[in-house]
């Protein structure tokens, strides 16, 4: 396979891909990656799959039009609404997020594990048929209302955010289940908050991981990777930018856009 100098697309509902992003960088630095926070619009959750499909090809679009190479689908909720549309109509390869219930219900001891995603996430057919396989094991599904918002805003660690993940949490710690998959890319940032809710016995998954490595395999089989030695990641917002800059603790390039 031939080196690629293009860039990697990455899209998400607003500023939580990031933490899809940084999986993505760490394991695979030397790759350029044009990170589209499309903040405006946040939360996809609540919206219909027709607008979320319309959103998932305007951000399509302003990548394909910076010539990415690979597209990162980092968020849940567009995954599983608009990924199929989205292979049908362009030609770049698509990775997309999913909740991680494979992990969960195949390490599950208690036989019974919980899901915070958005509305959206949980209402769609592509997680109703991922779910239709693990018959033998309980999912308590909970909708993270109001969490996205919270960490858009740069309220992760306010009383409000500790309010509602102890009303979100409390039934699921009481259901017995021993793993918790967060279902949506802005969850990761909570973890910490997460962990002093949760008994230690119960486990927290993520996507991250995974979606780097199925970007890695990706690149190996079918586009090649990067002979860049060295490269800065640019992240575009079609908001302020403050937010966005904190979480990534102001290192990088941050743009304000229209798009
Ligand atoms: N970060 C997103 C997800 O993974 C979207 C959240 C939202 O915009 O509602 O689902």
């Amino acid at each position: 396979m031939n080196s690629n100098n293009q860039p990697i697309g990455i899209f998400d509902s607003g500023i939580g891909g990031t933490s899809i992003w940084s999986a993505i960088h760490q394991l695979l630095p030397n790759e350029k990656t044009i990170y589209l926070a499309d903040s405006k619009n946040a939360p996809y959750g609540q919206k219909s799959k027709e607008e979320i499909i319309a959103l998932s090809m305007k951000n399509t679009e302003f990548l394909l039009e910076m010539n990415c190479k690979l597209i990162v689908v980092a968020c849940n909720t567009a995954t599983t609404n608009a990924i199929q549309e989205l292979r049908l109509k362009y030609d770049v390869p698509f990775i997309g997020i999913e909740p991680a219930i494979k992990p969960a219900v195949t390490n599950s001891k208690t036989q019974i594990i919980g899901i915070l995603a958005t509305q959206g996430t949980l209402n769609s057919e592509l997680f109703h048929k991922t779910i239709a396989k693990y018959q033998d094991t309980q999912i308590i599904e909970q909708v993270g209302h109001g969490l996205v918002q919270l960490i858009e805003n740069g309220e992760i660690n306010s009383p409000e955010m500790t309010q509602l993940l102890h009303s979100y949490l409390t039934p699921m710690i009481k259901a017995n289940i021993d793993y918790l998959v967060l279902g949506c890319s802005h969850f990761p940032y909570l973890i910490p908050q997460i962990k002093k809710i949760l008994p230690e016995h119960i486990q927290i998954i993520d996507s991250g991981q995974a979606v780097a490595k199925q970007t890695q395999k990706i690149l190996a089989e079918r586009i090649g990777f990067s002979s860049a030695e060295k490269t800065e990641p640019i992240f575009y917002t079609n908001i302020n930018s403050k937010v966005l800059k904190e979480i990534l603790e102001n290192k990088y390039t941050v743009i304000e856009k229209d798009f």
